[in-house]
Parts: structure tokens; C-alpha cells; sequence
């Protein structure tokens, strides 16, 4: 029996392409949605400024809480360069496997969401665990040039879509040049002028005003602390678990916070994490920048490509809000704007009428992600059979590639590698 898979060309012989999906026609696409089920959060976690994993703890949840506009402290250059003390702490770019998101799965009680009882489930579901970002990529794919590659494994009863972490990041090498990286910073010098870790309706004018001036003057933007939520979902017949980063957290209009104390938090929280989900999940808020929109082409292209991407981001993990940043080519901030996640393909269509090519389609997207999932689940499920029937290996060690380039989805068993690779 062979234990593992590696890159060589034999093992290319031993599993060839499985299957391939075509973007276009588009048309094949355009039909009514497949149902799509209200995303439920079954958990959460945090990353501390060390990285490490907190289950069930919210402790790197902020509150929403609008920022400075006021041509001084509105800039989102700030911090960038200081070195005494230093304010921008960047996480090393690096792939992340899906451990922490399987550590929330296993402490959830409800039996539908334990990955350990997936042969004893009974309802014959397929089932995916993966990231958000992915399933964002797999369903904006029909309107995108992007080219991805991921790794898929089946596992009793459970696809695992990750990311290689062999191959670095799709860039363009824009992130990488000095303005690049200083409109990266934007991005994140945004959450933090537009957060506070209270929630502000529970200040006192005070504590507010400390709590503000400590944003602008000594915040210090560190990439290592997020928060997390895992989601339930279903595209057509595929139960999907997800884990999402969030933003933030709308303030709670009548004070009494969902947010639990820090002490809490840590030790046995007061409420279960389920109890908390549920009353919290629709005052999630996505934060995004952009460059202000100063003419119909960038309007248009904002709709077709940011707000595109971030409907679908949001979509899928079921965040209701989306506040957008515009700012200057300086990097002052100017206007801020919300939206509400629901209403953005509706309004994608009005305002993109008779453009050429007019608006993206979201019942294409999910189509082409369910019918990508659906494929993916065929094959994998069809040639791990085949490989135990031949004894190579245990099919669920193999990982197989699945890959996104000039608008064809394709699987094969290429660069496979054995599971304690991942
Ligand atoms: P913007 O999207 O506002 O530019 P997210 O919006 O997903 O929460 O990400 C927050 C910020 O992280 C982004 O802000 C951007 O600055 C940075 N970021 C996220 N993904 C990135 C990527 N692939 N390359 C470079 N920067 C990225
Ligand atoms: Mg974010
Ligand atoms: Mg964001």
C-alpha cells in the first residue's frame, strides 16, 4: 500500500483529470437560484495578538463606531511608518489549514454539525468544511479572471476544500510594491478607526471620548487578531460549514450587549455560544474601503468588482451590513456609506442597466457553485472507491486539486499530497 502521494509523474498517471466545468456560456447558468439556506452561526473563535486560538470566546469582536472625518485624524496613513513605539504588526502571509475552524465544529453540541458522527448521519447529504473566502471565490468565479488553485480531501462523509499552502497567494505583485502595501494598511487602519473594543452605547461620554482619541493617537493595527465565525449552510443538497472572519459588531441600540464580558468569555460564558449567535449575528458589519466614486465608469466598475465580491463574501455568512469606507488618493477618508447585503443585486441591476454587459447575475453564481460542489462531490466520492478497490491507498488520503484558470473549474489528483501534509 502506498502511504502517500507526492508530485512526481507517476502519481499524475495514477489519477487523471477528473472532471472539468466550463464558466461559459453563461446561459447555462441562468436559470432560478438553487436554494440557498439562511446561514446559521453554530460557533465562533478568536485569534489573540499571539495567534492562538480561543473557542467560543469573542474577545476579538470590536463594535462598530463611526470614524473621524474630519480632514485631520480621517487619515488612514497614520501609524503606518511609526517605529517608536511600532503601530502596524502584518501577519506573515501564510496559508492556514482548517484546524481552528475544526476545533470550533467539535465543541458545538448540535449532533448536525459533529464531524466525528458523519458515517452515522443517516441523511446522505454531502457535506463541506472550508473556508468562506473559498466558497466566495467558487461562486464569484463566473464574473472574475481570477485563477485559484485549492486542495479538496473526502473524508467520512465531509469535503475539505483548502487552500495549497505550497502555492503563494494569487497576486499581480501589486501588494508587494511599497504603494500596495500602503493601501493594504488602508484596509485595516479602516477597522481600526472605525471600532472600538466596548460597545459605545455602554461608555459614558467619558470613557467614549478616551476611547476615541486612543483610536486615532496610539491604535495600533495588529493582523493577527481576528474573530470568527462558523457558519451552517446549504447550497442545493450541500450542507456547507464555514468559517468567516467579521469585522465587527453594530452597537446595541438598547445597551444590553450580546457581546459578552472578557471574563466571561474566557472561562464559562453565562450565555451558551449558540444563545449568543443567535441573538447577535444580524448586527455583523463588513468594513471595506474604496476609492471614492467620482464618475459613472467607477461607479461601475466598484459595483461590478468590490461590491460584487463583497455582496458574495457577505452572503454566504449571512452578514447583513457592509460599510464602506471612500477615501481620497491620499488616503483621507471622506464619506462613509452602508449597504445593506441583500439589497445590493438589486441595485447592482438598476444602476448597471444598459451598460454593455449589464450586471452579474447572483443565480449564475450560485448555480455555478453548486453545480462546481456537486462535481467536486461525484468525483472525489467516486474515485476514492476506485482507489480503495485497488489498494493503492485509503482514497481519503489523497488530496486532489481543483483548479480555477481561464474560466474552467477543473479537478484532478495532481500535486497530491497525503494528508499529514495538511
Ligand atoms: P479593503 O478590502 O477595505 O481594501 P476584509 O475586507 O476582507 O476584512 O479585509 C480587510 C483588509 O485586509 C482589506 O481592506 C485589505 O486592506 C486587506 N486585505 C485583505 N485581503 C487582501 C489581499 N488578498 N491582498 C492584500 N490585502 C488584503
Ligand atoms: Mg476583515
Ligand atoms: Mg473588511
Amino acid at each position: 500500500k502506498r502511504s502517500s502521494l507526492d508530485t512526481s509523474t507517476a502519481n499524475t498517471a495514477l489519477i487523471p483529470a477528473l472532471a472539468h466545468i466550463k464558466v461559459h456560456p453563461l446561459s447555462r447558468f441562468q436559470r432560478r437560484a438553487a436554494p440557498f439556506r439562511q446561514p446559521a452561526e453554530v460557533g465562533y473563535f478568536s485569534y489573540d495578538a499571539s495567534r492562538s486560538l480561543r473557542v467560543n470566546c469573542d474577545s476579538a469582536l470590536k463594535f462598530f463606531h463611526p470614524p473621524p472625518l474630519d480632514g485631520v485624524s480621517n487619515n488612514l496613513s497614520s501609524g503606518f511608518e511609526d517605529s517608536a513605539p511600532i503601530r502596524y504588526i502584518a501577519r506573515a502571509s501564510v496559508v492556514e489549514n482548517l484546524d481552528s475552524l475544526l476545533a470550533t465544529l467539535k465543541t458545538t453540541s448540535d449532533s448536525q454539525t459533529s464531524l466525528l458522527t458523519a458515517n452515522d448521519r443517516g441523511d446522505g447529504r454531502p457535506r463541506f468544511c472550508t473556508w468562506r473566502g473559498i466558497m466566495t471565490k467558487i461562486l464569484t468565479a463566473p464574473y472574475s479572471s481570477d485563477t485559484w488553485e485549492l486542495r479538496a480531501s473526502l473524508h467520512k462523509g465531509t469535503l475539505y476544500i483548502m487552500e495549497d499552502p505550497l502555492i503563494s497567494r494569487a497576486s499581480d505583485g501589486f501588494s508587494e510594491t511599497d504603494r500596495g502595501k500602503k493601501m493594504t494598511y488602508w484596509g485595516y487602519r479602516f477597522e481600526g478607526l472605525s471600532t472600538l473594543d466596548h460597545d459605545p452605547s455602554t461608555l459614558d461620554p467619558d470613557a467614549l471620548h478616551a476611547a476615541e482619541v486612543d483610536r486615532v493617537q496610539t491604535g495600533v493595527v495588529d493582523t493577527h487578531i481576528q474573530f470568527c465565525s462558523v457558519i451552517k449552510t446549504r447550497i442545493g443538497d450541500h450542507d456547507i460549514f464555514m468559517g468567516a472572519e467579521v469585522d465587527c459588531l453594530l452597537p446595541n441600540a438598547d445597551a444590553s450587549s450580546a457581546k459578552q464580558q472578557p471574563s466571561e468569555s474566557t472561562s464559562k460564558p453565562a450565555t451558551s455560544p449558540s444563545a449568543t449567535s443567535k441573538l447577535r449575528q444580524h448586527r455583523y458589519v463588513e468594513l471595506k474601503t474604496h476609492r471614492k466614486i467620482q464618475s459613472q465608469s467607477q461607479n461601475s466598475s466598484f459595483l461590478k468588482q468590490k461590491l460584487f465580491k463583497t455582496y458574495f463574501q457577505c452572503f454566504l455568512a449571512g452578514i447583513p451590513r457592509i460599510i464602506v469606507g471612500f477615501r481620497d488618493d491620499k488616503g483621507f477618508l471622506t464619506k462613509l456609506k452602508e449597504y445593506k447585503t441583500l439589497e445590493i443585486p438589486r441595485m447592482a441591476r438598476n444602476e448597471l442597466q444598459g451598460e454593455e454587459g449589464g450586471a452579474w447575475d447572483p443565480a449564475v453564481c450560485i448555480n455555478f457553485g453548486e453545480q462546481v460542489l456537486s462535481t467536486l462531490w461525484k468525483c472525489l466520492a467516486q474515485r476514492n472507491q476506485e482507489l480503495c478497490r485497488e489498494g493503492e491507498v485509503e482514497g481519503w488520503q489523497v488530496v486532489y486539486r481543483v483548479r480555477m484558470k481561464n474560466g474552467s473549474a477543473s479537478f484532478d489528483g495532481r500535486s497530491a499530497g497525503s494528508q499529514s501534509r495538511g
